[in-house]
């Protein structure tokens, strides 16, 4: 079976990375409609060895299309979500539009694939947040196997999850300063380059940034546990593709390091490299950066709390993290459902 596929935010980071992974994967695509703004309609792009033209978002019809993935920003998932479900789309939402509302499912594909068959209720699925994507692909082996209490987790992500824009200004501020400029500040309040900003998205009543309040949402509803606590800092780092994590954990029955490791060897989705003798270990940008894997270094017992494990998370951000994760959805939806 054949879908109809649109993209809406087609030119963007992650819209484009959607269509490699579409073409990559040899989703059973029958006709892609690559939708963005006025601004690039007309532009053509390649599909599997053919062009197609880019088209103004608010012109289409989205009765063409069996599913739409969408990746244009939170405000225009508002509008025209809700539009191509009346048209009788089923979507798939890369933005956090409509991730913390009850009636609509969030799936990590490796973690809670059945919760897909709850697209019926709205017509919506929503992809999860880069940074709670590759943590619950990573700790599901563990929380199936112990259970835990308790995550603390500090990020270290690149500049792609805040779009195309940022990975040039990344660009720009570093030519910029290695030239004695002054960096020019567009996307980010404070300069990137050669920086870490400790403020993604915005700032809560509870001192917390949205970015981190979306790891401490979204874990309790992916793991369907309202009782694991996520402390987290979320940090914008100079990088342009993979995010890092370092974790600890605290898990409700001990674990030692070497069976969690041997958990995560088996667990769908990871690959651990994890050999600090040898110098094994897994960075962003030689390792995570173009893969779908999540992978996992530094596995160790916690030095400073009882039932305590911690290690280094990294994944691409813009594959697993959010383009590959939404077509993954679209192909279960499509195979079993559509
Ligand atoms: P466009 O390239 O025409 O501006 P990114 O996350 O890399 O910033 O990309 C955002 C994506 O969302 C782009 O494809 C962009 O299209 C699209 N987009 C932004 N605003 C609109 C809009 N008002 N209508 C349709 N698409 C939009």
């Amino acid at each position: 079976e054949k879908a109809n596929v649109a993209i809406v935010g087609a030119t963007g980071a992650v819209g484009v990375t959607i269509r490699e992974i579409l073409e990559e994967r040899q989703f059973p695509v029958e006709n892609l409609y690559l939708l963005a703004s006025e601004r690039s309609a007309g532009e053509r792009l390649m599909f599997n060895g053919k062009s197609v033209m880019v088209q103004n978002l608010e012109d289409f019809d989205f009765s063409q299309a069996d599913v739409a993935l969408f990746s244009a920003g939170g405000s225009i998932s508002r509008e025209y979500a809700p539009k191509a479900v009346a048209a009788g789309c089923v979507v798939v939402d890369n933005t956090s539009e409509f991730r913390y509302e009850d009636d609509i499912p969030l799936v990590v594909t490796e973690v809670n694939p059945d919760r897909i068959a709850d697209y019926k209720n709205r017509g919506i699925i929503a992809n999860p947040n880069c940074s709670t994507m590759q943590l619950l692909v990573a700790l599901k082996p563990i929380q199936d196997a112990v259970g835990i209490e308790h995550i603390n987790v500090c990020t270290y992500q690149a500049v792609s999850g805040s779009g195309q824009k940022a990975i040039e200004e990344l660009a720009k501020q570093t030519a910029e300063l290695l030239n004695a400029k002054d960096p020019s500040i567009e996307v980010y309040d404070k300069q990137i380059a050669f920086n870490v900003l400790p403020n993604i998205d915005v700032i809560q009543e509870n001192g917390y940034t949205k970015e981190e309040m979306k790891m401490v949402w979204e874990t309790k509803k992916i793991f369907e546990d309202d009782s694991i606590e996520v402390s987290p800092t979320a940090v914008r780092v100079p990088v342009f593709y993979g995010h890092s994590e370092a974790v600890h954990l605290k898990t409700r029955a001990p674990l030692a390091s070497v069976q969690a490791k041997e958990l995560l060897e088996r667990a769908e989705g990871v690959t651990v490299i994890d050999n600090m003798d040898n110098l094994e270990y897994a960075t962003a940008v030689t390792d995570a950066s173009g893969k779908d894997d999540v992978f996992v270094s530094r596995i160790r017992e916690d030095v400073g709390m009882e039932n305590g494990l911690a290690m280094w998370i990294v994944s691409d951000n813009v594959r697993k993290g959010a383009a590959l994760n939404t077509v993954q959805i679209a192909e279960i939806l499509v195979k079993n459902h559509l």
